[in-house]
């Protein structure tokens, strides 16, 4: 059987805590074959080639040299977010189609390029939102649709992670970079998940954006300090009307019950639905306290297999890759996977409106910083011009 032969680009944390399960550990694990990765991060590149037997000449510092030197067919590019559009625009003009991690990229501008040169290129971008495989959210999806709670009115999201995520000074660091919780923001990390997953619920476009972020638990850490949010709020009014908030953070007490403390409740005219993430029905009490382990996610078998949606949404994602290459993916379906909603355009655009929502609002003393609203028809306008109208 022909493997889809993968170039890893990036081999930071989501590689450490996901993606090498994928490769190796899953069922999706024998429809791959990972020829190479690339990081400049020395000790990323060779913690993860060592531990999986990755040959020293398969090895890159930079991800050009190995798009050029190795025979693959796509690539995986799991570099931080505002990194996602240099290595995917050269591996789409090498032909090569990409696997991207949430979200498609950090700006507007950066994904709408990336689609543009995928489409150009006759090539498929697809991106990791692994939450749309979570039996809970499919579930909630497939009802709301078929009209079970009426229209949505409001909704509320959480999604809050113990402080080691974004802490620096803990051992061992969980980003490969020191200063990933100052480059990147809640918003960008955790919001874009949620803001997907919702708008796989209720399938309506955004319309207007306003945020509300803190930062009083993250400057004041030591030795380092982190110049960064703690919690962000991002209100986002829908094309119904509806609103929903999507609250995130990563300044959780690390003895919380999860790394990612996480619930949903949507209220509709006819009815609410609530989502506990975070309690998969699994609780352990041991020695380090009480804790919700979330087999649905990764489910860790005693044979080393590894299954659950954290490993069937990239993997059925790349078994698409391996169909558009062998020519048996339908223009319908091709145009259908190339759509925003499927690409998860609008978590980068209420992502960039909450961000640029912030740049505009006023901080208080104590750390408070009020957004101001950002109306997302001028907002895309403003960035794509005429382009808009191919989102809108
Ligand atoms: N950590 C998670 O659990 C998680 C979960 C879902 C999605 N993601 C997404 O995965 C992506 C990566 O996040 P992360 O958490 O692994 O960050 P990270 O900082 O831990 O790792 C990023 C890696 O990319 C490398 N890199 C930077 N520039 C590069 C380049 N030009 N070529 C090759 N490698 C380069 C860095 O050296 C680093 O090792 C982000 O888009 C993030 O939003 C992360």
């Amino acid at each position: 059987m022909k493997r889809l032969r993968l170039g890893v680009i990036g081999t930071g944390s989501v590689v450490r805590e996901i993606y090498r399960h994928l490769y190796f550990h899953s069922e999706y694990a024998q429809l791959i074959s990972i020829e190479g990765a690339a990081d400049p991060n020395a000790q990323a590149l060779h913690a993860f080639c060592d531990q999986y037997a990755i040959p020293r000449n398969r090895r890159f510092r930079n991800y050009t040299e190995m798009i050029d030197s190795l025979d693959l067919d796509a690539v995986q590019v799991n570099t931080p977010d505002a990194l996602h559009r240099e290595p995917t625009l050269f591996a789409l003009e090498r032909g090569l189609d990409v696997l991207v991690p949430k979200p498609l990229a950090e700006s507007v501008a950066d994904a709408h390029e990336m689609v543009t040169a995928a489409r150009r290129n006759n090539r498929l971008i697809v991106v990791d939102f692994h939450k749309r495989d979570d039996p809970r959210i499919q579930e909630a999806a497939a009802r709301y649709r078929a009209g079970a709670y009426g229209q949505f009115q409001l909704a509320v999201w959480y999604m809050l992670d113990k402080l080691l995520v974004a802490d620096p000074n803990h051992e061992p660091r969980f980003f490969a970079s020191a200063d990933f919780a100052e480059k990147n923001t809640p918003i960008s990390f955790l919001t874009v998940h949620m803001v997907d997953a919702f708008v796989q619920i209720v399938r309506e476009k955004p319309v207007r954006v306003r945020a509300t972020a803190f930062a009083q638990k993250l400057p004041a850490l030591a030795p380092t300090a982190v110049r960064g949010y703690d919690l962000c709020d991002t209100e986002i009014q829908f094309e119904s009307g509806g609103v929903a908030h999507i609250v995130t953070g990563w300044h959780l007490p690390n003895t919380a019950h999860a790394l990612t403390v996480q619930s949903s409740r949507i209220i509709c005219t006819d009815g609410l639905v609530d989502l506990a993430l975070d309690a998969a029905g699994c609780r352990e009490i041991v020695a380090e306290g009480i804790r919700e382990r979330n087999p649905l996610f990764c489910n860790f078998h005693a044979d080393g297999l590894v299954t659950g949606y954290g490993m069937s949404h990239p993997g059925r994602l790349l078994q698409t890759i391996q169909r558009h290459r062998d020519g048996d993916l339908e223009d319908e379906e091709y145009a259908r996977m190339m759509g925003a909603l499927q690409l998860g355009y609008w978590a980068t655009v209420v992502c960039a409106a909450a961000h640029q929502s912030l740049a505009e609002g006023t901080r208080s003393k104590r750390g408070v910083i009020s957004g101001a609203d950002v109306d997302i028809t001028e907002l895309l306008e403003g960035l794509l011009g005429e382009a808009t109208h191919a989102y809108l």
